[in-house]
């Protein structure tokens, strides 16, 4: 008999999901519990898991294929390329490159073409105090904005841009310009209609550059405003974590933030999969994003067999 049970943590999205083990397989019957709480309170917190980054593939498997990083291949585990380590640990006394990931509110992978959808986040240090993560519900954002407006934005298409990726220079010219050379602008749609819920989404957040068909002047405020709109404090959860919380979100109805409310010298230190998307965005200029593609990679990119030793360093 399965001892699963969901309590809800939040009211516009969060839940405690206890009395499983993710570490062993999982039944058909937890399998669809979760999938059921998934898609009801959007964020699950799996509390007091011990896990690796093999069981850790081996859960969020369980939820559909694993991205494997190709557009972000800079803190990858070693060996296993769809686990991305998410630390500010210093790697062969070099800042971390995801030291600062995370820091506006954006939704996982909206700057490739195949976003995320959902993504799993496993602690396995963390600092004394601070170092939360918060969560917004898209779906309230859409639901709460005027019948005006959720017309005008049905239909409209949005530009992710990953050079909006809040920090990104700070990790240093060659991660940036590497970010920026795997990712061109991608076209997304403003709303998206979830595929299990078939509830419609604000799909909008701090990587939008622009709308399709009206000019960046005219985009900035409405991308502003829909920003704000979306993250009221009473459309959020934020998560106090606790070593071996393992938290997963649904991407495509939510927005997330790493706060940042940590000191800098204590660790902070998570092991992350992301789920496939499920479905295609395309690139705002197809030519300019294939030559661009094409184009030497950055120096550090080239070189993925120092950059595995750096990550291993990580687990020292
Ligand atoms: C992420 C992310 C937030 C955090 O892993 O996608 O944004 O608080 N993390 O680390
Ligand atoms: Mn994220």
């Amino acid at each position: 008999m399965s001892k699963i049970s969901i309590q809800p943590v939040g009211f516009a999205c969060g839940a405690r999901v206890t009395g499983i083990d993710v570490s062993k397989p999982l039944s058909a019957a937890d399998l669809e519990a979760i999938n059921k709480a998934w898609a009801k309170h959007l964020v699950l917190v799996f509390p007091g898991q011990t896990l690796d980054p093999h069981s850790l593939v081996g859960f969020t498997r369980n939820f559909g294929e694993l991205d494997d990083y190709a557009t972000q291949p800079f803190n990858r585990h070693p060996e296993i390329n769809e686990v991305f380590v998410l630390t500010n640990k210093y790697t062969n006394g070099k800042p971390s490159k995801t030291y600062n990931a995370g820091q506006n509110w954006h939704t996982d992978l909206s700057y490739t073409l195949r976003p995320a959808k959902g993504t799993s986040v496993y602690c396995m240090e963390k600092p004394s105090v601070g170092g939360d993560t918060m969560f917004a519900n898209m779906y309230m954002a859409y639901d709460t904005l005027s019948p005006k407006m959720k017309e005008f934005l049905d239909g409209l298409e949005a530009v992710h841009d990953a050079s909006l990726i809040e920090g990104l220079d700070k990790r240093g010219p060659e991660v940036a310009n590497e970010f920026r050379r795997l990712n061109p602008p991608v076209v997304h749609p403003a709303v998206r209609v979830h595929p299990d819920t078939g509830r419609k989404a604000l799909y909008v957040n701090e990587r939008v550059r622009t709308f399709l068909g009206l000019s960046e002047a005219e985009s900035r405020p409405i991308v502003k405003f829909l920003c704000e709109h979306s993250v009221q404090p009473r459309f959020t959860y934020r998560h106090y974590w606790s070593i071996g919380d393992l938290v997963m979100w649904d991407n495509r109805c939510m927005v997330h933030l790493a706060v940042g409310d940590y000191d800098p010298s204590e660790i902070r230190h998570m092991i992350r999969t992301s789920g496939m998307g499920d479905y295609y965005g395309r690139y705002l200029d197809p030519e300019a994003a294939a030559a661009q593609m094409k184009s030497a990679p950055a120096a550090s990119a080239a070189k993925p067999a120092a950059d595995a030793k750096a990550v291993a360093a990580l687990h020292d």
